[in-house]
């Protein structure tokens, strides 16, 4: 949450900053701001998203030829959502923009108190700005900037310029920050989407690393304050990918790309006959042979994914599974077994709550791996193996591409344990090649129909989404995509539990979307369940590969097995939240109160 962007080079930094902001919007989005340097540092800032800052921009006539330059755009945590309170902060000679928390600003605020600096926001970050300012009196600003980050508590990724420097002075610790390595000039931001117009090649900061960074020369010192080497990463992500690319929104572009991502995250790791080749584990097979216990952690989408597959690794593994909640787990005293496995999966690879959790299983010693589809992230560097979804960026909040490749590696490592633990299941592995082309077959069936659906149910305030089995994780996630786009509440239950308690809602201003798949074990009992909805005058939308009379409306989708149901059911959900959220003239890809990446707890 939040995102931050600089540059220092020879162009001009306003176009390079703004264009930058705006891919990183998805992050936050309740107020923008930039700075720029040449003589003096020129500031403007708003509430707001970036489109009310280059308005801003345009009527303050702000045009500097600056070469150097930082922004932000926020969600809020500390403070209202303010135009005072938007980055960056200033003082007489600095500028600071801040992703995180400063957890310790109270502390700070009162040693600087005695100093005669007060804050005039109501946010952490802004002491920041006080602390360089102050140590600015007596040393030079990367010294300043130093002593000050020496001072902080929290996570956080800040970027600096002072009216004393040239150059942008950068830190990292627990908040992502990536530089991007131009010709002569140097890029940061809080993600590589921001940055793929410039450049393909950049280094990832690591926790407790500070850096100098002027034009194309860049210093990185370590958190004991030496000279550090950090790799230079290449990312082949097409600037295209982090475009609209003709779709209204990035997450319709991003449904349809699903059929892409999947086949781009198992082409090169399933052979033809079956075989499985994941080398990201090798050197594993014994843990892997031996697991008695897989822990899946995760948040939001990411957490149904897991969800979603658990049915399917402990039958594929014959090992017991259980999926749970960052935020959750991370304060609950979680038993493992002699040899368990932690997996965490996470789209950005940020989630403070995913990544905590990681850190505690490491530090039980248990082995770790990650599912995460942003190269280099953090919770792709602290696992022991990462296997990387291959989505390309994800830049819709509400999480679509990211959830079928979560499941396709899912599927590939209960596949790949089961091989090891003695199964032959080349069988399962040849089907799971199929799901690229159910995938683009389920969407060019199921659009039109969820566009109409969605036309007319969007005025209903209330809605239930019912599944048993593989279909109840499906129906969970549905009703977060319609939560979180359309504002509309919904519920997800397990169908037979309906009747202890959400029965109760049942009436003809609360449809249900009922999931069913016609192979589940319990596929009548799930027709039972909307017999009980229909003779309480609710409205039921069927989603299935097998209409029913029973249904007022239904979604059809191609038959697939049942235990690879994820991959497809999903995306009639996907869609009909998407086309819900249109009617109701919503902001699709920045939902409210939502950031794509949460970096705080
Ligand atoms: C946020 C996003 C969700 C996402 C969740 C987990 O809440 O709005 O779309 O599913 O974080 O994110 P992750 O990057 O860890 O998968």
């Amino acid at each position: 949450m939040c995102g931050i962007v600089g540059y220092s080079g020879s162009k001009k930094a306003l176009p390079i900053l703004l264009e930058g902001l705006k891919s990183l919007e998805y992050r936050g989005y309740d107020s923008a701001g930039i700075s720029l340097k040449t003589d003096k540092i020129y500031t403007v800032k708003t509430k707001g998203k970036i489109v009310d800052l280059i308005t801003l921009i345009t009527e303050s006539r702000l045009d500097t030829k600056a070469s150097i330059g930082i922004g932000h755009t926020r969600w809020a945590t500390h403070g209202h959502p303010t135009s005072t309170n938007a980055h960056p902060h200033t003082t007489k000679n600095v500028a600071i923009v801040h992703n995180g928390i400063i957890e310790n600003y109270r502390d700070l605020e009162a040693y600087l108190k005695e100093k005669g600096f007060s804050r005039a926001t109501d946010t952490d970050s802004e002491i920041v700005a006080l602390l360089i300012e102050y140590f600015l009196e007596k040393y030079d600003f990367f010294e300043a900037f130093s002593k000050t980050i020496a001072k902080l508590e929290g996570s956080f990724a800040i970027a600096a310029i002072s009216t004393k420097a040239d150059y942008i002075a950068v830190a990292k610790h627990e908040s992502p920050l990536v530089i991007g390595i131009g010709n002569n000039e140097t890029f940061i931001a809080s993600d590589v989407a921001a940055l793929i117009e410039y450049t393909n090649n950049f280094i990832f900061l690591e926790d407790g690393d500070i850096a100098r960074i002027e034009k194309g020369n860049i210093e990185i010192f370590d958190k004991d304050k030496n000279l550090a080497r950090r790799k230079i990463t290449t990312i082949n992500w097409s600037k295209q990918k982090a475009q609209k690319g003709g779709f209204k929104h990035f997450m319709l572009k991003e449904i349809n790309e699903e059929d892409e991502a999947v086949r781009n995250t198992i082409q090169s790791r399933i052979m033809p006959d079956g075989r499985l080749i994941l080398e990201e584990l090798d050197g594993m097979e014994e843990i892997l042979k031996n697991t008695d216990r897989i822990t899946i952690v995760a948040c939001g989408t990411s957490y149904y994914a897991g969800l979603t597959a658990k049915p399917v690794l402990e039958k594929f593994t014959g090992v017991k599974v259980d999926v749970e909640i960052g935020s959750e787990f991370r304060y609950y005293n979680y038993i493992y077994s002699k040899n368990n496995l932690f997996v965490a999966i996470s789209q950005s690879g940020e989630t403070a709550d995913t990544k905590e959790p990681l850190k505690m299983a490491k530090n039980n010693g248990i082995p770790t791996i990650s599912i995460v589809n942003v190269k280099e992230s953090a919770i792709a560097r602290i696992a022991d193996r990462c296997i990387y979804t291959l989505a390309g960026p994800e830049i819709s909040v509400a999480s679509t591409k990211a959830f079928v490749s979560q499941l396709a590696v899912l599927y590939m490592l209960a596949l790949y344990m089961g091989h090891l633990k003695g199964k032959d299941n080349s069988k399962e592995a040849r089907y799971l090649l199929k799901m690229p082309h159910l995938i683009k077959e389920t969407f060019n069936m199921a659009d039109k129909t969820a566009n109409s659906i969605a036309k007319a149910y969007c005025k209903y305030k209330n809605y239930l989404y019912l599944g048993r089995g593989i279909c109840y994780p499906l129906a969970l996630e549905g009703a977060l995509k319609l939560k979180e786009i359309s504002y509309i509440h919904a519920e997800g239950y397990p169908a037979g539990e309906m009747k202890h308690g959400p029965i109760a809602l049942i009436d003809e201003q609360t449809p249900s979307v009922v999931v069913a798949h016609p192979h589940e074990p319990y596929y009548s009992k799930t027709l039972s369940n909307c017999e009980e909805i229909k003779s309480r005058g609710g409205k039921i939308i069927l989603v299935s590969s097998k209409p029913h009379p029973i249904a007022d409306e239904t979604i059809q989708i191609p038959d697939v097995n049942y235990d690879f149901a994820g991959f497809v059911y999903v995306i009639p959900l996907q869609l009909f939240a998407y086309y819900s959220a249109l009617y109701l003239g919503h902001d699709i890809d920045q939902p409210r109160n939502l950031a794509k990446s949460v970096t705080v707890e």
